[in-house]
């Protein structure tokens, strides 16, 4: 039976990790902790719910020691282009929220979950099915808080034993819970506004590939990794996943089979569009799917159909 603490349950991931997870280990053994308590009638608050600044080590400190979990997944951070606009509050949030989180799981021992990124990479890594080990020389505030956090969390398994666990996920694509000031929420928002407007212009431009995998899987892959047992894993951070290869031309067609008329079109924003060609086109998830079974079962089209259709209902 596992005891779960999770920061940032109120963000793009944690909303439905959390959700999840409740379903897996019951409502009671998931501790949701975010900035500010949800509005009342929230789903999240169905079950125990505490308000944490993931930068105030004491508090997070003294949450755990009541609930008393065996896991803490920390998902509290910025995104890239938010760290871009204020990169020395993104490096204190980001890399201090994740020493503390750290070093809760180390005086308690706990397994750890914390996710990297795609924004790991930087231009001069290898652009297409860009290898887990490879170079890496992120330019953005984010990127750099990516690698250290990799790197963190395995001098964090070397030295303290903690159960450090990671992957580097892509963009993710969700329609519970919006992203909030990525690079790849392009990918996000053209569904939304495909069903309410028939329209989308892109703050990213065409022929732009980047790495993406729909929210289902990527819970799915959390959940595995977490349950893998520990002597199948050469790796322990930093795995590289990925379900698929895109650029908004290709979702847009993929929209296309269902509303024909859905018509796109181009304002790129030059930050977002200047991160995202620093990024790889495509990576190789070899590594994942050897040591522990990443297998996600999403593609462009089948993803396109349950995002309009949940969408369309809500
Ligand atoms: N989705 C993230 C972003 O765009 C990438 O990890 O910032």
């Amino acid at each position: 039976m596992k005891r779960i603490m999770i920061t940032g349950a109120l963000g793009q991931i944690g909303t439905e990790l959390t959700m999840k997870l409740r379903e897996i280990y019951g409502t009671d053994n998931v501790l949701a902790t975010d900035l500010r308590r949800p509005e009342e009638g929230s789903a999240i608050l169905a079950g125990p719910f505490e308000e944490l600044d993931v930068t105030d080590a004491e508090r997070m400190d003294q949450i755990a020691a009541e609930f008393k979990p065996d896991t803490l997944m920390h998902m509290a951070a910025l995104l890239s282009a938010t760290a871009e606009k204020n990169p020395v509050f993104a490096w204190n949030l980001n890399m201090g929220g994740l020493l503390n989180a750290l070093e809760v799981a180390r005086k308690y021992q706990l397994q750890f979950f914390t996710p990297s990124s795609i924004g790991a990479f930087g231009p001069n890594t290898p652009k297409d099915n860009t290898p887990q080990t490879t170079i890496q020389r992120p330019t953005t505030m984010y990127g750099v808080n990516k690698v250290s956090g990799e790197l963190l969390c395995d001098y964090y398994f070397h030295r303290f034993g903690v159960d450090t666990r990671g992957v580097r996920f892509p963009g993710l694509i969700s329609h519970v819970k919006e992203p909030g000031g990525g690079t790849t929420d392009y990918a996000v928002e053209i569904y939304f506004k495909a069903v309410r407007e028939g329209k989308y212009t892109s703050y990213i431009g065409k022929d732009t590939f980047m790495d993406m995998m729909f929210m289902d899987d990527a819970i799915d892959a959390i959940i595995k990794l977490m349950e893998a047992p520990a002597e199948n894993l050469k790796d322990r951070n930093a795995f590289n996943v990925t379900a698929m290869s895109i650029d908004p031309e290709m979702v847009a067609a993929s929209i296309r089979k269902h509303m024909p008329d859905f018509e796109l079109d181009y304002d790129v924003d030059p930050v977002r569009q200047a991160i995202a060609e620093s990024w790889p086109n495509s990576i190789d998830a070899s590594e994942a799917k050897a040591q522990w079974g990443f297998s996600p079962k999403f593609d462009l089209d089948t993803m396109t159909e349950e995002m309009l259709e949940a969408i369309k209902k809500k």
